[in-house]
């Protein structure tokens, strides 16, 4: 059942499959496919992995099919046929990453920096312990940028109540100044916490009721095929919750309502994987001025970088509360 081509389940261009089927025949000889025929022999126990669990043959395919993008990317970059992504094809080849419509997601130890509290369906988010941040509520050295008077967090639980400092989950900004919040707020995700985090592939429109489809389908298949581990919400990293460019895009576009889904939750992050989106893996632009501006958000990128506005990343968390996401703000 789980047996295809496997130029078929990694939908791989036509143009790519001479090169792809060489390398195959070939595999002592160094090819730009090589980082591919590598994690072959990873196949067997990963569909031994998935019939283990009953899990469909359709969602392996759907998520190997990610192989085809990162063959049509590094075309782009490099003008040749191969696939340079053998790191972050290990999460697929190692049953960690799964494909549940527009959106990826792997059951993980949440990493985004932030403790998120619950009470009665309100949320707050405030800074871990010993984080070092700027006057302007980053992360200490965003963009390279250090502040001479960034302050040191601080978080306190006493008699149940909890002083730290609290993240504004608009812009990811982190107060200076302490707040307390009293004993009936629960924690829901600390670091570590398990999660689903998430990663959007490359595949048409960030069509959002389309995300939001894939966010229940993933709450649906990890209880149904690894119910021994709960999950606390969804976590992102990524340059598309950079709130310095989505609030800089029209409203309507995909990219600022993706956004505004999330808590968001500050990380140390630059411009590059911005630069790297926007304009293409291998086609970095030297500088604003030679920035092409043949779209939307390439023009707004551009127009960000050219004014030396500091261009980031973000963390995001959506809670999942009596079995529903919980979005910071959503609009139909
Ligand atoms: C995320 C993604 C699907 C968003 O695309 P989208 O739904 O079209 O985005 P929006 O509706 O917000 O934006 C529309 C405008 O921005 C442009 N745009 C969107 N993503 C773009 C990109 N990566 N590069 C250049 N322009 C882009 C569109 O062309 C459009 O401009 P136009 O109206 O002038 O044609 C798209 O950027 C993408 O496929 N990115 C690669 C995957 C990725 O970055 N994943 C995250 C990894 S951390």
């Amino acid at each position: 059942m789980y047996d295809m081509p496997l130029e078929i389940m990694f939908d791989l261009p036509k143009e790519s499959i001479g090169s792809f089927r060489q390398a195959l025949a070939h595999p002592e000889k160094p090819s730009p496919f090589s980082p591919l025929i590598e994690l072959l022999p990873l196949l067997p126990e990963l569909k031994r992995q998935y019939a283990q669990r009953n899990i469909p043959a359709q969602i392996l395919f759907d998520t190997m099919r990610d192989v085809g993008v990162w063959v049509r990317t590094h075309h782009r970059a490099h003008g040749e046929w191969g696939f340079s992504e053998q790191g972050w094809l290990k999460n697929h080849f190692g049953f960690k990453l799964f494909k549940l419509g527009r959106v990826q997601f792997v059951l993980c130890e949440g990493y985004v920096p932030a403790m998120v509290y619950e009470r009665n369906g309100e949320i707050r988010l405030m800074a871990p312990e010993q984080m070092r941040y700027r006057r302007d509520g980053q992360t200490d050295g965003t963009c390279g940028n250090f502040d001479s008077e960034a302050f040191t967090t601080r978080l306190e639980q006493k008699n149940g109540t909890i002083t730290g400092h609290l993240i504004h989950p608009d812009r990811g900004m982190v107060q200076r100044e302490l707040s307390t919040l009293g004993p009936d707020w629960r924690l829901l995700y600390a670091p570590q916490t398990m999660v689903l985090d998430m990663h959007i592939p490359e595949e048409g429109p960030l069509d959002i009721p389309a995300c939001i489809r894939s966010f229940y389908s993933a709450m649906d298949f990890f209880s149904r095929y690894f119910p021994e581990t709960p999950f606390a919400g969804f976590t992102i990293e990524s340059w598309l919750l950079g709130w310095p460019v989505a609030k800089a895009l029209p409203g309507h576009l995909n990219l600022p309502r993706f956004q505004k889904l999330f808590y968001s939750v500050p990380i140390k992050e630059d411009m590059e994987q911005t630069l790297q989106r926007v304009y293409g893996h291998g086609h970095r632009p030297e500088s604003a001025q030679g920035a092409p501006r043949d779209t939307t958000l390439r023009r707004v990128v551009a127009d960000l970088w050219a004014s030396g506005r500091e261009i980031f990343g973000c963390g995001g968390f959506i809670p999942i509360l009596e079995g529903k996401p919980q979005f910071y703000h959503f609009e139909e």
